[in-house]
């Protein structure tokens, strides 16, 4: 059986049992051969638009004797993915907010089978959130986790509609209700970046000192 990081294990316990999966940036598959060695997932694709990726992929996939289980696939994001593959369920994780929107974006005729997309991105959440929601994806949880002294957040969107307010999209409607003291140690390092960037950044520059201090703002609404 393999061991995961908590990361890869986190983003694995929000995936539907049963479901059919495609893993967009797999590169060592390993969420994949977990998926299937703990009974979450029969119907794996791994796939990857770097051959080396996949590579590692395929060769961790056979040493898991699982290489008529987990098919793989090269490609950019979901070319590789097929109607007939009956995928219900895309995890994207590891990669930056705008290549995953982008992702989903390119491809959009293909989600309308897919009932759940998990992301796990450091980057923009806001633009995460706000992109795929306007997909017609709802968030239907978030989990923020510590894995060798870094902080990730794992967000799992289902089909359907929901306004959210700008304070939703920035933090997260789940974890701004879990409010964990992660979230508030997460969101305290997070400003203490923007007002050392505030004061920083030149007197003149009055349009930028002006979107960070309504960011600046947003953070002292939420700090407990
Ligand atoms: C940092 S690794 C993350 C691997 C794994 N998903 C994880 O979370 O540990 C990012 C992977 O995404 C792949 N990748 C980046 N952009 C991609 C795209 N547009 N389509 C498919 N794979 C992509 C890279 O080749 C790389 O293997």
């Amino acid at each position: 059986m393999i061991k995961l990081s908590t990361r890869l294990e986190s983003i694995s316990s929000l995936v539907p049992i049963n479901s059919n999966v495609i893993d967009i940036g797999c590169d060592h598959a390993l969420l994949d051969i977990y998926l299937y060695q703990n009974k979450i997932s029969n119907n794996i694709i791994a796939s990857d638009i770097n051959v080396n990726a996949l590579n590692n992929a395929i060769d961790n996939i056979k040493k898991n004797k699982l290489d008529n289980i987990i098919e793989t696939r090269l490609g950019n994001g979901l070319d590789t993915l097929k109607d007939s593959d009956g995928v219900d369920t895309i995890i994207i994780s590891g990669i930056g907010a705008h290549t995953a929107v982008g992702i989903l974006e390119n491809n959009q005729h293909k989600l309308n089978k897919i009932n759940t997309i998990i992301i796990q991105s450091n980057t923009k959440l806001e633009l995460l959130r706000k992109e795929v929601t306007r997909l017609n994806y709802i968030i239907d949880n978030e989990i923020i986790i510590e894995d060798n002294k870094k902080t990730y957040t794992i967000i799992k969107f289902i089909k359907g509609k929901k306004r959210y307010t700008k304070k939703e999209l920035y933090f997260g409607p789940i974890l701004l209700k879990t409010n964990t003291k992660l979230f508030q140690e997460y969101i305290k390092k997070e400003l203490a970046k923007l007002e050392l960037y505030l004061k920083l950044l030149p007197k003149y520059n009055i349009i930028d000192r002006h979107k960070i201090k309504k960011e600046i703002r947003l953070y002292h609404n939420i700090i407990d």
